[in-house]
């Protein structure tokens, strides 16, 4: 701990970039990177500043709850044309939900992380409005809300939740409302990689690859057209915290779940089938399908479902998914169709090769109901082949 602290004072922890960013759900930084401008999400950086033992310590100043990226001067707590602008998920109050965050290979430092929501919507209106840059006292008055709206990873029925091996007892660290990483000598499952112990790339980031740090959460009893989920994760190494959010819906139209499913479509909302306010003539939401599938050249990935718009269950009949955003480091297969809100339907991915032979998804079939949100209308569902 006291070699540690040395070599971050004597800078030359600065050397070593990468670090990490919440990816799902979608947050701006993340759709800053996929805009194509943020040329290094995972450096959206609060430095330097105490970030441990006591994790809750550090003012945010102009990194806000939702990140700011000195390296490309990017403000995340103002939304632009490229992120913030609209709802990337929505859940049910109550909700058990899995959430990701993506940590750099060079940037590993350690330490805990946290997910939180702000039941005050004056303080988060002030973040969804693009035509204005909250103040840094406005931003410390939402951390504050943040803080208080911490997500306990002890909500989760029969989740794991530990102590930080890098934390004594009686320090501030020693909480298990926080998630932890892994202690930073910890064999071969240190730190936060050896969270999920995840393939190199299994997410994005731009310095040495990303591992994906996966965890649950419970979405509170609290219903907004839109707020925000604020990611923070404090280093254990350097004198660092990471703040990422994203926009986010809550909505109370029915049923709320308390498990999650078998599916990793992980933004699915167990959905609301009873609203009557969303089910008008001609409403739809738009659902985007962000599905990771490695595939070699000639292949292609269909997405084929119990409706019509997914082809009966008939693989000739079903849409293709595009792979714009297909890359080495990130296998993303992407489709859009706007089903109206309530709809509910049974599907699976297929794979179909340059001779037309079809691989399935194994059993069982994902399913899925088109949340009820009136006031947002697109709706990401990610998901692993599998
Ligand atoms: C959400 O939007 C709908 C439709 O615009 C509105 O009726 C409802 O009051 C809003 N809910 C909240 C919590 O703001
Ligand atoms: C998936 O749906 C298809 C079409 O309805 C059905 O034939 C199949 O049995 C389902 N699979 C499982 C595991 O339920």
């Amino acid at each position: 701990m006291k070699a540690i602290a040395a070599l971050a004072g004597s800078g030359l922890i600065t050397l070593v970039h990468g670090h990490g960013y919440l990816t799902i759900p979608t947050s701006r930084t993340r759709q800053g990177a996929e805009s194509g401008k943020d040329t290094c999400p995972e450096c959206t950086i609060l430095e330097p500043v105490t970030a441990w033992p006591d994790v809750d310590e550090a003012k945010v100043g102009r990194s806000g709850p939702c990140g700011y990226n000195a390296r490309v001067s990017f403000d995340y707590n103002q939304p632009s044309a490229d992120w913030g602008n609209k709802v990337v998920a929505t859940y049910s109050p109550g909700q058990v939900v899995d959430v990701e965050w993506c940590v750099d290979h060079n940037g590993d430092h350690g330490g805990m992380f946290a997910y939180r929501i702000c039941q005050d919507q004056a303080i988060v209106d002030k973040f969804l409005d693009p035509d204005y840059l909250p103040t840094e006292e406005e931003k410390q008055a939402a951390e504050d809300c943040f803080e208080k709206g911490l997500l306990p990873c002890t909500d989760v029925d029969g989740q794991d939740c530990g102590y930080n091996p890098d934390c004594t007892e009686g320090q501030a660290c020693y909480r298990n409302d926080w998630f932890t990483c892994n202690g930073f000598e910890h064999g071969d499952q240190t730190k936060c990689q050896g969270v999920d112990k995840a393939e190199l790339n299994s997410c994005f980031t731009t310095i040495a690859g990303g591992y994906t740090v996966t965890k649950k959460i419970k979405i509170p009893d609290y219903v907004s057209n839109h707020t925000l989920l604020s990611f923070k994760w404090n280093s254990f190494q350097t004198p660092q915290v990471y703040l990422s959010c994203a926009d986010i819906a809550i909505s109370d139209g029915g049923s709320a779940s308390t498990t999650t499913r078998r599916s990793t479509a992980t933004s699915s909302s167990t959905a609301p089938t009873t609203s009557t306010t969303c089910t008008a003539a001609g409403s739809s939401v738009k659902l985007t399908f962000n599905q990771a599938v490695v595939t070699t050249y000639g292949e292609t990935i269909k997405l084929v479902g119990s409706i019509p718009e997914l082809g009966s269950w008939n693989v000739a009949a079903a849409p293709t998914l595009s792979a714009a955003k297909y890359t080495a480091a990130k296998p993303l297969w992407t489709l859009s169709l706007s089903l109206a809100p309530g709809r509910k339907f049974e599907y699976k991915f297929v794979k179909v090769s340059s001779n037309g032979a079809v691989t399935w998804e194994n059993d069982p079939n994902r399913s899925y109901t088109v949340p009820n949100t009136c006031g947002s209308t697109e709706t990401a569902v990610e998901g692993t082949w599998r």
